[in-house]
């Protein structure tokens, strides 16, 4: 891969330790995929935040590039952590929470912004055509497909690489070559809720692995097509999809849709048939019109004694529908604000079983966190947490 005389440098280790293992790392994964340089990107959004993922060997890590000059050079912001900062900081042992807080402050010291969400485009959206570095795979094919910016499905150390050299190596869909579709997928049937949403994504990221499709036949809100992505990024590789074919589509293959495919993925995201003990929405973190919708659909109902009702979202969209989010309190609900079930420990919490509209959660959760999952979509998932 060609390196300029200051890249070279770096790689030399002129600008530091950090630097030159962030150079370090883009250049390996450069040479690996047959990039020919490296690009500047708008912005890193890193993984690999919460401690319950990380584990103490990585903190290490990130306290010898925070103390060898580390610093981002490019706007940069953090996954979820293993805490919201109010209703699970007590419930965990206080080493839990030192730990995540040096996790934080280190890559405070970084310059890499705690906005401890999955969904950075609420806060900040990228613009079309915008080069980014982005490890969060909900994030990446959402940022790819609806806001049409350009990011390969960065892991934790690339995208931390990038965050601190502020570019990436040019390949992937870096390229516009590599953004074609490859696959028409036709949908004949329809989508009534976000929940079917979720399992045509899970359906198709298992058939399709880490091909582009075009659909024919599929709209959706840009909620429905946060979940459709997620879901697809989760059971395959996926990093974009396109809403309609453009040209040359009679020459793709072709594959179809139909309820019976929704109604399957539906089922193979079904463990349990018992009561849950936990009610989860916000996978990915909600938007503002999503927290609206929960505070309505939850007026003048209660939470049941024996259900926790979870609504996960970023502090900035929390702040933002303060009205909204006073309505789900009253209600025995809990806003929780940067972090969501998969990267916190809900099993010591005595979850056992989660009700979600999330094809995402419902996908990790038995294996992530070892309880049982239901799909279903958000007015039941609101109606289960509610029956007395
Ligand atoms: Fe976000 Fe957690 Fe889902 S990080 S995409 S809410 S698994």
């Amino acid at each position: 891969m060609y390196l300029t005389k200051a890249e070279e440098r770096t790689l030399d280790g002129e600008y530091g330790w950090a630097n030159q293992i962030a150079m370090r790392i883009l250049v390996k994964l450069g040479d690996l995929f047959g990039a020919t340089k490296l690009i500047p990107v708008q912005s890193a959004h890193l993984s690999g935040v919460s401690y319950k993922h990380l584990g103490d060997a990585a903190i290490e890590f990130l306290g010898e590039l925070a103390s060898n000059g580390g610093k981002a050079k490019t706007h940069s912001t953090l996954n979820p952590a293993s805490f919201d900062p109010k209703y699970l900081v007590n419930r965990f042992s206080k080493e839990r929470f030192n730990r995540q807080q040096r996790i934080l402050e280190l890559y405070k010291q970084m310059q890499i912004q705690p906005v401890l969400t999955c969904t950075p485009y609420y806060i900040q959206e990228p613009k079309s055509g915008e080069h980014l570095s982005w490890a969060e795979s909900s994030a990446v094919i959402y940022a790819n497909s609806v806001l049409k910016a350009w990011t390969n499905r960065e892991g934790s150390p690339s995208a931390l690489a990038s965050a601190l050299i502020g570019k990436t190596p040019n390949y992937g869909v870096h390229q516009p070559e590599n953004r074609m579709p490859s696959v028409l997928v036709k949908i004949e049937t329809k989508f009534r809720t976000e929940a079917d949403f979720g399992a045509l994504g899970i359906h198709l990221g298992r058939l399709l692995k880490d091909r582009i499709p075009a659909f024919q036949g599929l709209h959706g809100s840009e909620t429905e097509l946060k979940q459709l992505g997620a879901a697809m990024a989760s059971s395959g590789m996926t990093a974009l999809f396109h809403l309609t074919a453009q040209k040359n589509k009679e020459k793709l293959e072709t594959i179809t849709v139909e309820a019976s495919d929704i109604r399957e993925a539906t089922a193979s995201l079904f463990t349990t048939d018992k009561t849950p003990n936990l009610v989860f929405v916000g996978c990915p973190h909600c938007s503002m019109n999503e927290i609206a919708k929960i505070a309505s659909l939850l007026k003048s109902k209660k939470v049941r004694k024996d259900v926790e009702l979870w609504i996960c979202t970023s502090k900035h969209v929390r702040e933002k529908t303060k009205r909204q989010v006073e309505v789900i309190e009253r209600s025995g609900g809990h806003v929780l604000c940067d972090t969501c079930v998969l990267v916190t420990w809900i099993g010591d919490l005595g979850f056992e079983r989660l009700v979600t509209n999330s094809a995402k959660t419902a996908f990790y959760a038995p294996t992530l966190n070892e309880v049982d999952a239901t799909l279903k979509p958000l007015k039941h998932c609101i109606e289960t947490a509610c029956q007395q």
